[in-house]
């Protein structure tokens, strides 16, 4: 009797153990994290609300996070042989989310700038844009310049560049978002007159939203701005490894593979 009741409890245990670890993998994204054996973890901050380079998809019934940052971030885990797991934090908090140990590092089309640099570290950078404008269908032949938004609600992601650049023209007012999906659906609703948001990502942003534009005003952009990952301080050995990741993707031509996917 009592033989067969401590073998019970030890079936009762090692079913409540594997279906921890089920439970556990499909956190992760993609199957590879559900296979896979001792592998070290990366968790890595994401905003994911930056289409095509990270947002929520339904893919299969299940909700997932997807985009060129998520497939390229895949392909540094391959190069690395660690798994990673995904967080969705909204993209003000992700530097302090890597400084404090929180995550090991974020991919969220970030660009390094120089409050960004005193408190993380970056990687090389993996992709170029600039800024654009999204508003409703028909007014971008309006807005030659940016004075023609003197008096207007612009919205922008809190703590991006795009806030920065917005908040420089006198005379706009700026209304701020966690996330960009917010933003985009006042915009719709027509509470803001403009969004102001990188040019690839307001590209993807149109394709999906029938009644908006995109356009970019010639007094909008100075420079190109890099993205790049950002990393804990001083963590030379893992941003050395990343760089190197970057650098294996770009000469096997994968990476152009990944522009093509979500760019082209
Ligand atoms: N490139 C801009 C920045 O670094 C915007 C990035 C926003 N990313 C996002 N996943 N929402 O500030």
């Amino acid at each position: 009797m009592k033989k067969g009741m401590f073998t019970l409890l030890i079936i009762v245990l090692m079913i409540a153990f594997v279906g921890c670890n089920s439970a556990q993998g499909t956190e992760g994204q993609g199957e590879e994290s559900q296979q896979s054996q001792g592998k070290d973890t990366l968790v890595v901050g994401t905003s994911a609300d930056f289409p095509p380079f990270e947002s929520h998809e339904v893919v299969e019934g299940k909700d997932m996070i997807v985009g060129f940052d998520i497939d390229l971030l895949n392909e540094i885990a391959k190069e690395l042989d660690v798994d990673i797991k995904i967080e969705d934090i909204d993209f003000n908090g992700l530097v302090a989310a890597v400084q404090t140990g929180k995550i090991d590092m974020a991919i969220s089309g970030m660009t390094p700038k120089p409050d960004r640099l005193e408190k993380v570290d970056f990687s090389d950078s993996y992709f170029k844009a600039s800024q654009a404008l999204l508003v409703k269908k028909g007014i971008a032949k309006d807005i030659d310049s940016m004075d023609r938004l003197k008096g207007k609600i612009v919205a922008s992601q809190l703590g991006t560049t795009s806030d920065d650049v917005i908040s420089s023209f006198e005379g706009i007012e700026v209304k701020k978002y966690n996330r960009t999906n917010d933003a985009v659906l006042d915009l719709n609703n027509g509470r803001v007159e403009a969004v102001i948001i990188e040019d690839t990502i307001a590209k993807a942003y149109v394709d999906k939203n029938p009644g908006i534009e995109a356009v970019i005003p010639e007094d909008l952009n100075e420079e190109e701005e890099p993205f790049a990952i950002a990393l804990p301080k001083g963590e030379k050995e893992l941003l050395d490894k990343i760089n190197g990741a970057l650098k294996n993707i770009k000469d096997s031509g994968k990476y152009d593979e990944l522009v093509e996917k979500w760019f082209e």
